[in-house]
């Protein structure tokens, strides 16, 4: 699919393409990996409560304007604003808005280059694996073999590299081609894994700790500012929202589709996704004695346990890695290619330079993030070492400030009749109230969280 502004853009081969494609971004290490660890270290029940009301005030909302955005401009996340906001005497079209796009592009750098490196953990696990290495648990145990691993100066960079090879060949075939059969097949089976692995989880000896940890809030919780970033990032990360990622997803759609059911599945899946992640992993955290707030490890540490604790689990192990990394591999996919679509516009660059360059350009950017946990333990923001930080940074920043253009660009830079014909809702209830959404509630919403997370009440 390369086009320069010249050529038709491609489009999915059909609706069931596009959802398809824009899950498989959604669904990703996000809903395993990143979800089970903020959940763990942010009180459990009480913070899904949150994040559960951040999905359906803030993010639904947010999706369906991306999605609406996408479809309209048909060109990518800064395209897309060029094209569809008018400008004036003062303003160029695009001004403003268009520096959403590119923190999209500048989030989508940052994203995926710590993302390569979590996926290329996940590969040395399926490694190890498929090789019965981790069968049965080594001598110090499995956190020491994790902890081993990604203290390491070459191994993580060798891994991280090959995950993204991965990803830049897909993107350098072009993305339609590249994803849409692994999305039909693969999604569903890590679906059908993550269900089976967690009814077993509720026969482990955790499960009454676990579930209550999950679904019995402790209000008390909500008491600490930080659960409200920690929940937003977390919902724009999961969304794959915030950065362009739905936008240039939706312009290769064509006008025939309707946006709003497209919206409701993806956020619905991915946010089962992410609870059953939960179902499946809490109660094994209880059962094996690990503590739930251990941080970014969490599943690593975890889920080898599980599969060693019945005959045979070795091949859940190859399964589930397997299924991960093809997860991982869909979602990082959508983050090259927000910004391989806009340097292909930009510079006028093929699909292949495009997504040779900036694919190996976040390899480059990601290695600080592969070597954070070994040779540059202590460097990074506060208290975060330096691939939490950019996971900070971009995650509870870059991505809900993004949003927030975005929801003031559909709520208030459209015409309210164009906004409501474009996403397909006409002027109904839901329509109406999707703009009240957008409006009011999302921008207030996230302002709200980031004052209160640099303390301004309290
Ligand atoms: N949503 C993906 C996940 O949950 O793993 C990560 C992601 C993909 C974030 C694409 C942002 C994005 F644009």
């Amino acid at each position: 699919m390369s086009q320069s502004s010249n050529q038709p853009r491609e489009q999915w081969a059909s609706r069931v393409g596009f959802i398809l494609a824009a899950m498989g971004s959604a669904v990703g290490l996000g809903n395993v990996w990143r979800f089970s660890y903020v959940a763990g270290e942010n009180g459990g029940a009480a913070f899904l409560v949150i994040y559960i009301a951040m999905i359906l005030l803030i993010g639904l909302p947010i999706v369906m304007a991306e999605f609406t955005i996408g479809r309209k401009g048909q060109s990518d996340a800064v395209g897309s604003f060029e094209k569809l906001s008018p400008g004036n005497e003062r303003l160029a079209p695009g001004e403003p808005w268009k520096i959403a796009g590119i923190m999209g592009v500048a989030s989508a750098f940052m994203i995926l280059s710590f993302y390569g490196v979590i996926a290329g953990w996940i590969l040395y696990y399926l490694l190890n694996y498929l090789t019965g290495n981790l069968w049965s648990a080594p001598t110090d145990g499995y956190g020491a073999f994790f902890g081993e691993f990604i203290s390491g100066s070459f191994q993580p960079i060798v891994w991280q590299f090959i995950f993204m090879a991965l990803t830049i060949g897909i993107v350098f075939v072009g993305v339609k081609k590249g994803i849409e059969r692994a999305n039909k097949i693969l999604m569903p089976l890590l679906g059908i894994l993550i269900i089976v692995l967690s009814v077993y989880g509720l026969t482990l000896g955790g499960a009454s700790e676990g579930l209550a940890f999950l679904f019995s809030p402790d209000w008390s919780a909500l008491a600490n500012p930080n659960i409200y970033l920690a929940a937003l990032g977390q919902a724009f990360f999961s969304l794959s929202l915030g950065m362009g990622a739905l936008i240039t997803y939706g312009s290769y759609l064509s006008s025939k589709e309707s946006l709003p059911g497209a919206a409701a599945s993806v956020a619905t899946l991915d946010t089962l996704f992410a609870i059953i992640a939960g179902l499946m992993i809490f109660p094994a955290v209880f059962a094996f004695g690990i503590d739930p707030a251990a941080g970014p490890g969490l599943v690593f540490v975890v889920m080898p346990d599980v599969f060693d604790s019945f005959a045979l689990g070795g091949i859940f192990g190859i399964l589930f890695f397997f299924l991960l990394a093809a997860a991982a591999l869909t979602s990082a996919v959508s983050l090259l290619e927000v910004a391989v679509a806009y340097f292909i516009r930009k510079f006028n660059w093929s699909r292949k330079q495009a997504s040779l360059i900036v694919g190996g350009i976040i390899f480059l950017f990601g290695i600080p993030s592969a070597l954070s946990q070994g040779v540059l333990a202590g460097v990074g923001f506060g208290d975060l070492d330096f691939i939490d930080s950019v996971d900070f940074i971009a995650s509870n920043i870059f991505l809900p400030l993004g949003g927030l253009i975005i929801a003031l660009f559909m709520g208030w830079g459209f015409k309210k009749a164009d906004a409501l014909k474009d996403s397909d809702f006409g002027n109904t209830v839901l329509g109406n109230l999707w703009l009240f959404l957008l409006r009011y509630v999302a921008p207030i919403g996230i302002i709200f969280v980031f004052l209160s997370s640099i303390g301004v009440f309290g």
